[in-house]
């Protein structure tokens, strides 16, 4: 990222919004804004159209192996067409574009310097002090720029770029407020018990899934008064799906994420950003799959990315409409 030459420019010239607003309303009105990550063209057009279709605020959330996927020099010119799209579209919508899990200070500042109106900075895997250097850098240089920071403490298990984790350590609530305080954040990750991608419980067959730590959560509530939480490795991994991966050739045994209900409860609280990568890879892949096996004879991309970005769109409306209760929210 910080190695490509990416044309200096500022979201409010792309018509983008910080996180500030969002969070203020969906924190008053007791809702998430959705986080939907994002890789290339199908799903950024699916996020807007679902946000679009269910009236909801969103934030499109770009890890930074989709920047390089995507390429640092057209990801900004993505963003510029989402917004055009909008337009088109005649709905506005407050559109964030968010550095999801930034591992250094030079990828947010690339960011920052590119376009992006808000970043993380996953401090998370290092001690605390280090934590909150890194993450105070960050914000002295974003907020100059007006442009929002999510850090994080404690540890989400799970592989994301750079960071990895086998196992997971709750957020202390006690250390919440100083980091808040020193950092300058704008919103805080917590790990409460979900992790990432598609394996997030490691249950036998009739067990239950253990119930997210909402004790941990509300206690970190009650320190940070009216203050933004996101939750990261939201993803339900919708069953339907999964079934639907296994029965056209997939291979995804023991599946399963966080349920919907947990999500609700949680969307109703301080949390304020909802983050969902999983479910989406997870509603693409099933449909290509059903395409490839019922109709062997289909080569034109079109014909099973547009089916797939289809069933994201339900998706992504279904989330907007009935777990985070950010739909009609724009
Ligand atoms: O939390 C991580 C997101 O799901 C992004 O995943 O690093 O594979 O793009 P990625
Ligand atoms: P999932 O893997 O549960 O979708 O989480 C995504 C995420 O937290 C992105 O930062
Ligand atoms: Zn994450």
């Amino acid at each position: 990222m910080n190695e490509t030459k990416t044309q200096p420019r500022s979201y409010k010239d792309i018509g983008l919004v910080n996180t500030r607003e969002m969070f203020r309303k969906a924190m008053e009105e007791g809702y998430a804004v959705p986080a939907y990550n994002f890789n290339n063209l199908e799903q950024l057009q699916a996020i807007i159209i679902g946000c679009v279709e269910s009236r909801s605020p969103v934030i499109l959330q770009c890890s930074e192996g989709a920047i390089k996927y995507i390429h640092p020099v057209m990801l900004p010119h993505m963003a510029v067409g989402a917004k055009a799209m909008i337009k088109e579209l005649g709905v506005d919508i407050p559109v964030a574009l968010h550095l999801d899990h930034g591992a250094t200070f030079e990828i947010a500042k690339a960011c920052i310097d590119s376009g992006f109106s808000s970043v993380m900075i996953d401090g998370s895997h290092h001690p605390y002090a280090a934590n909150v250097q890194l993450t105070k850098r960050v914000v002295d240089y974003a907020h100059t720029k007006d442009v929002t920071v999510e850090g994080e403490l404690g540890v989400l298990a799970g592989i994301e770029d750079d960071v990895s984790s086998e196992v997971s350590h709750y957020t202390k609530p006690e250390e919440v407020e100083d980091f808040v305080s020193q950092t300058g954040v704008d919103s805080l990750a917590i790990s409460i018990g979900t992790s990432h991608g598609a394996y997030k419980f490691k249950i036998k067959p009739g067990e239950e899934i253990p119930p997210l730590r909402f004790d941990i959560l509300g206690e970190i509530e009650g320190r940070l008064l009216n203050f933004p939480i996101v939750l990261h490795g939201a993803s339900t991994v919708l069953p339907e799906y999964v079934e639907m991966i296994n029965m056209f050739g997939g291979k995804l045994d023991n599946a399963v994420g966080i349920p919907e209900d947990q999500l609700r409860r949680a969307a109703k609280s301080a949390v304020c950003k909802i983050n969902i990568d999983s479910d989406g890879r997870l509603a693409m892949t099933a449909t290509i799959r059903r395409v490839f096996a019922e109709k062997p004879e289909v080569f034109d991309p079109r014909k099973y990315l547009g089916p797939a970005r289809d069933a994201l769109i339900a998706m992504i409306k279904t989330k907007n409409e009935s777990v985070l209760g950010s739909a009609g929210k724009a």
